[in-house]
């Protein structure tokens, strides 16, 4: 019986022998005879897009992922990029959503996140001294190569045929390898004993943060408190998870959250704690209130509320409201959704976040290539960061200020 691989995302696997019940397709289903409709449930690309894999390359493929040390030499295409829809229009105009790991309703949150980004143009300055950039720093008290971390995943297992541990690992291992911090998702699938997650943070040495779906308080409260157990670098949870469809599809109650009952979850544990999913300053100032160290501004990549704010539309105005009630700067601000280069990592520093954090991209790669493809992204940012901030004249990461922004004329 045969396999096929996704052309476009490059992750999903459909299996002949067993269909595909996520999205209809009944066991010994042949590709041609899916119906028109039917889209890959991971990218939305059509029936057009599979292609057909012998099992041994597949197993092949698949070994790279735990074995890479023997691929170290083969240079890989870096898929950075494949899902922007602005730079491959061709591709939106055929799916209508944009690509990879899809957004929710029409793919608009998805889309705004990388339309906002273009909106700024970055301001080439070279009249200077020539100094290399550092853009090694700290997060939460460890030292990291960039200001960059590995966005909170999951679910990946419903999709492919990595197991939600494994895949928590890759990101993980795969951050660390690259010289900074991973975070892992909460997935919606049932587990035995211990949430994957934790089982992955275990793995790393407690190199990672654990960010939790907004559950019931008393489930929150105990996984938290196993993450520190772990020794994690934060624990959070993601506020917009809310509108989980994968934990509403399961079955498994997720909740919005009072100031009282984020509070709660803070002073439950010594670790510090992140509230990521905020797209408005009454939300950030909520979050302050709470006591949150970390305020994480994010969309959850397009896939929980079509028809929102790409994230640098939201930023300035909720960096610049926070700011002026946190003098000390005493919270850390991250932004993430749309960042595919170095070249976005700046402007969303350049808009006021002190970390970016990085989604689709390494999911990607913690699928498809494993530790070593999750390492080989992020080194790739960390150069196209430093080019930036040459081209920019920027020597320090204190250098990067909207001065280097010149809004799309
Ligand atoms: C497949 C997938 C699963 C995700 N799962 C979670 C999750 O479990 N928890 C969470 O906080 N965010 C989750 N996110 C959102 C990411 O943390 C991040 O906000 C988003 O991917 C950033 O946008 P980008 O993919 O354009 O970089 C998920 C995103 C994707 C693509």
């Amino acid at each position: 019986m045969a396999k096929w691989l996704c052309a476009v995302c490059n992750i999903y696997v459909y299996n002949e022998e067993t269909g595909d019940s996520h999205t209809g397709i009944d066991p010994n289903t042949k590709v041609p005879d899916f119906p028109d409709f039917w889209r890959c449930p991971v990218c939305g690309a059509n029936k057009d897009k599979l292609v057909p894999i012998l099992e041994e390359e597949y197993w092949q493929k698949a070994r790279t992922y735990t074995n890479f040390t023997e691929k170290k030499e083969e240079k890989r295409n870096i898929l950075v990029g494949v899902d922007n829809p602005l730079t491959v229009p061709e591709l939106r105009q055929e799916y209508g959503t944009p690509l990879g790991l899809r957004g929710i309703g029409q793919g608009l949150t998805c889309l705004a996140n990388f339309s906002a980004l273009s909106k700024y143009r970055l301001k080439k300055r070279l009249i200077s001294k020539h100094e290399d950039p550092v853009i090694e720093t700290a997060f939460l008290g460890k030292k990291i190569n960039m200001p960059v971390l590995g966005a909170p995943m999951s679910s990946l297992s419903y999709v492919s045929n990595i197991t939600e541990e494994d895949f928590a690992y890759n990101i993980l291992e795969g951050c660390k390898a690259a010289g900074t911090v991973g975070c892992t998702g909460n997935t919606s699938r049932d587990y035995e004993m211990v949430h994957p997650a934790i089982m992955a943070l275990k793995k790393v040495n407690g190199h990672g943060i654990n960010i939790f779906k907004p559950q019931s308080q008393e489930v929150l409260i105990d996984l938290i408190k196993q993450s520190e157990v772990e020794k994690a670098v934060a624990v959070g949870v993601d506020i917009d998870g809310a509108g989980s469809v994968n934990f509403s599809l399961a079955g498994k109650p997720v909740f919005r959250k009072t100031i009282d009952e984020l509070k709660e979850l803070k002073i439950a544990t010594r670790l510090p704690f992140i509230v990521k999913g905020v797209m408005c300053l009454e939300d950030a100032m909520g979050a302050a209130e709470a006591g949150a160290d970390v305020i994480g501004v994010s969309n959850h990549g397009g896939r929980v509320l079509d028809s929102d704010f790409g994230v640098a539309d939201v930023l300035p105005e909720i960096v610049k409201g926070l700011r002026d009630t946190d003098k000390d700067e005493r919270i850390l601000i991250t932004a993430d959704g749309g960042v595919r280069t170095g070249f976005d990592v700046i402007k969303m520093l350049a808009l006021g976040a002190d970390y970016v954090l990085m989604g689709r991209p390494l999911a990607r790669e913690a699928v498809s290539n494993g530790v070593e493809g999750v390492k080989r992204v992020l080194e790739y940012i960390q150069t196209d960061i430093r080019i930036a901030m040459l081209m920019t004249s920027c020597n320090t990461l204190e250098d990067i200020k909207d001065t280097i922004l010149i809004r799309d004329r």
